[in-house]
């Protein structure tokens, strides 16, 4: 157990599996007060209980973030009253990832990879970040992805919504920072979920794999998934308005120093001049 997150709460949607999974462990082992959120009521009492069992505070708090207002608002007011009516640190990780081309998206699929990945995340910050000016502070991280900048022919659908989530970033950075709540996106290479079915495909790789580069992805155990804390303490940083391009560790060897691997390699790429003031060092 560390203590950078100590009495600090934190909602991360999404985090009933692989990256939001890991990021609720890692802030759990922080000392952080975590809500584990998403549709998987068997999965999110397994990340609990595993927070818990590390001697972590965590509750779980279902929400289906169907991209109407209503829905991230129920999730904002649960998690502020299970919490005691704070949250420092909001993760908009919750996002879906359809690997279809252009010609194979139809409406449906288009209006749901924007309602999870940009409306929900909208909706969701304009409920808490107004509580966290008011609070003194925060902190808000996106998820981005590595797709917005290698442009794969496939999931475009996607990769338009997560470059909408890095743009809200700037803007977001721009309308709260100077109220101390900071703003940043995190976009990692492709993360599998880890497990014994190696064979098993995943949107994500079926994206990497239309890319021109493309190059085997490792399976990682959650404590080298990307980490958030760069954009999470100002201990170690006090940026806002950023985008942090986070490779996926790609060798044994590269893998063989779990806990700070990902940051090793993390190449901070400003998208835009800060505009609001950075939070101060007794924000989260
Ligand atoms: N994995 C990658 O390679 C990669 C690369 C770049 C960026 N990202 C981004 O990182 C984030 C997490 O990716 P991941 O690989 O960890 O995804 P994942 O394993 O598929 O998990 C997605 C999470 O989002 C939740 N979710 C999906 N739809 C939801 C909805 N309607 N309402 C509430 N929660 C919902 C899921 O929870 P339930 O199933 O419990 O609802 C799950 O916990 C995403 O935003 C993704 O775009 C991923």
């Amino acid at each position: 157990m560390g203590n950078r997150l100590h009495g600090k709460t934190a909602l991360i949607t999404g985090s009933t599996s692989n990256i939001g999974r890991g990021v609720a462990i890692a802030y759990g082992r922080e000392g952080a007060h975590v809500v584990v959120s998403g549709r998987n009521v068997e999965r999110g009492a397994e990340v609990v209980a595993e927070i818990r069992a590390d001697g972590g505070r965590a509750d779980f708090v279902a929400a289906d973030l169907d991209g109407s207002a209503a829905a991230s608002r129920a999730l904002a007011d649960e998690t502020r009253a299970v919490l005691g009516g704070r949250v420092d640190i909001l993760v908009n990780n919750a996002g879906i990832f359809p690997a279809n081309g252009t010609q194979g998206t139809d409406e449906d699929t288009f209006d749901r990879v924007f309602a999870v990945n940009v409306k929900a995340p909208f909706f969701l910050t304009a409920a808490l970040a107004p509580h966290m000016t008011e609070s003194g502070g925060g902190a808000v991280i996106n998820l981005g992805s590595w797709a917005v900048r290698q442009g794969p022919p496939l999931g475009t659908a996607y990769t338009a919504s997560k470059g909408a989530l890095e743009a809200l970033t700037r803007a977001w950075s721009a309308e709260f920072g100077s109220r101390g709540v900071r703003v940043n996106a995190i976009s990692p290479g492709v993360i599998l979920i880890p497990g014994p079915d190696e064979t098993t495909s995943n949107p994500a790789e079926a994206m990497m794999k239309g890319t021109r580069t493309a190059a085997p992805a490792p399976r990682t155990p959650s404590a080298r998934r990307p980490s958030t804390w760069p954009v999470t303490s100002p201990r170690s940083c006090t940026a806002s308005c950023s985008t942090w391009t986070v490779a996926a560790p790609r060798s044994p060897s590269s893998r063989a120093d779990t806990s700070h691997a990902p940051y090793s390699r993390v190449s901070r790429a400003p998208v835009g001049t800060p505009r609001g003031a950075p939070a101060s060092a007794s924000h989260v």
